[in-house]
């Protein structure tokens, strides 16, 4: 297996296996690594010459310490995952000190707007930390295509944003949602749910499929009050937001518009465990 835990290293390595119309994947993660990191990673491999996959638990993108030092750390586990995928796997675990140099802040993005909806509202700076770690990563692997999945898919059409803001030359590549046997979303965070949490979580994806048929027939404000309803009444639940939103603008859908694709977007936790999850409406 090639790990590198520094950047100079990874540079110098991609640099001396890049020959002519050499691609590069590129699968960021923030380790804890389930089917669905799996799945892009594979996916990349399947469409480059190499992959590179980062373990990296970015501080500025947390605006919760205490999210931020629960957040599970599996290096020596997900190393081992990726080695069974292939050992032609490139993996860069730097440290903070390495990434940050010193200086452990964000930059500061216009993502015209993306930013300020949902998990921008609810996780102030969020985004920018986002924008941050995955520019400067970039500016280290210098990759072809870069993959991401669509649980985040705020995240993702940020991501795009910025790439097509600062002429990136990189193609970003949404990749479809993996989830549990009972449905739950898969995310890292799901390993600090207990089996017991972990049952009672498929509720979200439930209610996204309910909010997909209500929508039919009903505005988005009429799904939105009535999902709020039925959390009110689930003591195990708090519901952080839920919203229907133009999946190009993320602006709340105030009006139905046929020619608009639209979202269902939710956030709920889970005995402190803060779980999201979205759905597409169309
Ligand atoms: O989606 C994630 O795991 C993170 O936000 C990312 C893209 C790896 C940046 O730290």
């Amino acid at each position: 297996m090639h790990i590198f835990y520094g950047k100079a290293a990874l540079r110098d390595y991609l640099k001396s296996i890049k020959t002519s119309n050499f691609t590069i994947g590129f699968v960021p993660t923030m380790g804890a690594l389930h089917q669905g990191h799996l799945s892009l990673i594979q996916k990349s491999m399947q469409e480059n010459q190499a992959t590179v996959v980062s373990i990296f638990v970015n501080p500025t993108q947390f605006n919760n310490p205490e999210d931020l030092a629960k957040y599970p750390r599996t290096l020596d586990e997900d190393i081992q995952k990726i080695g069974n995928l292939s050992p032609e796997i490139i993996v860069f675990a730097p440290t903070v000190e390495d990434i940050y140099e010193g200086q452990t802040v964000s930059q500061s993005f216009d993502f015209d707007g993306l930013e300020n909806q949902m998990e921008g509202k609810f996780r102030p700076g969020h985004f920018n930390g986002v924008g941050t770690i995955v520019k400067r990563l970039f500016e280290i692997v210098e990759p072809t295509n870069a993959y991401f999945g669509e649980k985040d898919f705020q995240q993702l059409q940020i991501i795009k944003k910025m790439v097509a803001k600062n002429n990136l030359k990189v193609t970003i590549k949404g990749c479809p949602i993996f989830r549990e046997p009972n449905n739950l979303a898969m995310s890292s965070r799901n390993a600090l749910l207990s089996s017991k949490e972990k049952q009672e979580a498929s509720l979200i994806y439930q209610t996204l499929i309910d909010a997909k048929t209500k929508f039919k027939k009903n505005s988005a404000t009429a799904v939105t009050d009535w999902i709020q309803k039925s959390f009110e009444k689930n003591p195990d639940f708090k519901l952080e937001y839920f919203q229907i939103a133009d999946e190009a603008t993320l602006l709340p859908c105030l009006r139905k518009n046929k020619n608009k694709k639209y979202r269902a977007f939710i956030a709920v936790f889970v005995n402190n465990i803060r779980l999201i999850d979205t759905i597409s409406l169309n």
